[in-house]
């Protein structure tokens, strides 16, 4: 069972990044709770961050035959990117959208999300818990699957 989690624009600066909306977890510290799920369930995690489209396109399209699920933190994207919710179609990987804040409690331009429609799920609102529901979650669409 393998499961990428990909994390788009401006996580690399969690921490510090408008604390009261994010908190202070940094992504590593975020990823090391991740791994410490995924070990516990069987799981192996590759985890990577880019604040370019096109990079998390890439790495979408790369994923076919590799990893079981996608756990997508997509950040701003996730309210333009046509191109991410082609890339997730077309591979056809299981993907999960995850938010550390509740994006429906917020603007409404965070309302709405292009790629939802062709995901699993959305898990969104928990902080850095997002993403370990994320691993228990993939962990279940993978079983779902078979
Ligand atoms: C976010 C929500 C997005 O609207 C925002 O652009 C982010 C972070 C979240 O995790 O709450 O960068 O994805």
């Amino acid at each position: 069972m393998k499961i990428l989690f990909l994390n788009g624009p401006n996580l690399n600066l969690l921490g510090t990044r408008e604390p009261e909306v994010y908190g202070r977890t940094t992504l590593k510290d975020i990823e090391a709770k991740v791994r410490e799920r995924a070990a516990k369930l069987g799981a192996e995690i590759e985890f990577r961050q880019t604040n370019l489209e096109g990079e998390l396109v890439a790495w979408i399209q790369q994923s076919k035959g590799i990893y079981n699920v996608i756990v997508l933190k997509a950040a701003a994207y996730t309210h333009t990117s046509i191109a991410l919710r082609d890339a997730i179609s077309a591979v056809g990987v299981p993907t999960i959208e995850i938010h550390l804040s509740n994006v429906h409690a917020r603007e409404e331009f965070r309302h709405k999300s292009l790629i939802a429609p062709v995901c699993k799920g959305q898990i969104v609102g928990f902080g850095a818990e997002s993403y370990v529901l994320a691993v228990e979650a993939a962990v279940t669409v993978n079983v779902d699957k078979k």
